[in-house]
């Protein structure tokens, strides 16, 4: 595929770099855009040298081949990182005074900007009204990640991790030039994730095996369809995804109180999470000793909040959709129908686990249960594909 990368004036420029070099690892041709203040921190022979192409910043060089019509006519994905405040100020506004404001003129493939910036100049009404204008035009904009900006100050507008752009761009391309490319976009999501943990005392806790793949495949294809995705995300062992509002919880009640949180103003809620049915009845604030000679008390547990069940009941929003999870090993279809009642969910993924299906794997089999009595088969395969097929069947019944 035809890459354009774009690459603004900031200090995140040097990663992108490494986007770069993902690219053309896979096999992309990527052609490198900078604008003038971007070479300020990484010259163009670096992205001559990584791209094998050619870089200009200016309309005036190689004028007989019409760059700024030509490069954007060729172009499969178009992604602007790090997009700085001033870039998507001149983006809304439609300004093209260099190569890459032209290109985003002429381009008509799937646009992806990738902001960074202090938090200041992210929050300030002028940048937040700016990606309103450029998501409603159709424009793909990663929500910066939180952490630690130039200097000492932390906070939101840091440029995400190259390998979680890099894998929202993959899956923008995968769907290529859909109409419905963001067909999410306006939409708030929360999804869960990952294994609950139930401390026993400070060293030992009760879990479970999730690995979080699903879920986390859930909320970065979801971002890559436009929506603004909350991942309340338990343990797990995967790397951020890009573009979206991480919440990383320990225990079922922190998942609780996070998930009902973010589900008062969102149209879809999944329960992707393994949330452990049962804590521990006392919590040991001093590790527990084992006595020689003295056999162990066996462990009291209590129920856990049903979060699922509690989100389906309380619906804080007309037409707002849940979707749960279940892993059953026999009966799978019988006990799913019967838990999809229980809860009261709009949708039930049903999952058969055993021979090394569902955990800990990138590939899944599934049947997705519709509370209408509908029945949709997910034919084994990546699970950002059952990702796509769920969240086709929930954009569907958004109210
Ligand atoms: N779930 C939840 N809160 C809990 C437990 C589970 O929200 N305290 C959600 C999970 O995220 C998943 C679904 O409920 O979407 C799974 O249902 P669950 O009743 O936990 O399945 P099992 O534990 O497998 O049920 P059972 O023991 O009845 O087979």
């Amino acid at each position: 595929m035809n890459v354009v990368l774009g690459v603004s004036g900031g200090i995140a420029a040097y990663k992108a770099c490494e986007l770069l070099r993902r690219f053309t690892e896979s096999g992309h041709s990527v052609r490198v855009v900078p604008t003038a203040s971007a070479l300020n921190f990484v010259g163009a022979p670096t992205w001559a040298a990584l791209s094998g192409n050619p870089v200009s910043t200016e309309v005036w060089d190689s004028v007989h081949e019409v760059p700024h019509v030509r490069i954007g006519q060729h172009a499969d994905l178009l992604v602007i990182a790090p997009a700085t405040a001033d870039l998507l100020a001149r983006a809304a506004h439609g300004i093209a005074d260099d190569l890459l404001t032209n290109t985003l003129l002429t381009v008509r493939c799937p646009v992806v900007f990738a902001p960074a910036m202090h938090t200041e100049m992210w929050e300030h009404p002028a940048t937040q009204e700016n990606v309103a204008t450029l998501r409603r035009r159709g424009a793909l904009v990663i929500e910066p990640a939180v952490g630690r900006l130039t200097g000492a100050d932390t906070g939101k507008g840091r440029f995400p991790e190259p390998e979680g752009v890099f894998e929202f761009c993959r899956r923008v391309l995968a769907r290529g030039a859909d109409a419905g490319l963001a067909d999410l976009a306006g939409r708030r999501v929360v999804v869960s994730a990952g294994g609950t943990r139930e401390p026993l005392d400070p060293v030992r806790f009760l879990g479970n095996l999730s690995s979080g793949r699903q879920g986390y495949a859930l909320a970065s294809v979801a971002a890559a369809r436009g929506a603004r995705v909350t991942l309340v995300a338990a343990h797990t062992e995967l790397p951020d995804p890009a573009g979206v509002d991480l919440v990383r919880v320990g225990t079922a009640q922190e998942m609780h109180d996070a998930v009902l949180a973010a589900a008062a103003d969102a149209d879809a809620v999944v329960m992707a999470a393994a949330v452990a049915d049962f804590r521990p009845a006392d919590y040991a604030a001093s590790k527990i000793k084992k006595v020689d000679g003295v056999e162990p008390e066996p462990l009291a547990l209590v129920r856990n909040p049903d979060i699922l069940a509690r989100i389906s009941q309380q619906r804080v929003r007309t037409g707002q959709v849940v979707v749960g999870f279940a892993a059953e090993t026999d009966d799978a279809l019988v006990n799913g129908r019967a838990k999809l009642a229980r809860k009261g969910c709009d949708l039930l993924v049903v999952n058969e686990v055993g021979a090394g299906r569902a955990f800990g794997t990138s590939d899944n089999e599934a049947v997705i249960l519709g509370a209408d009595g509908t029945e949709t088969l997910v034919p084994f395969g990546p699970k950002t594909a059952l990702a796509d097929l769920l969240w086709d069947l929930v954009a569907t019944r958004i109210g």
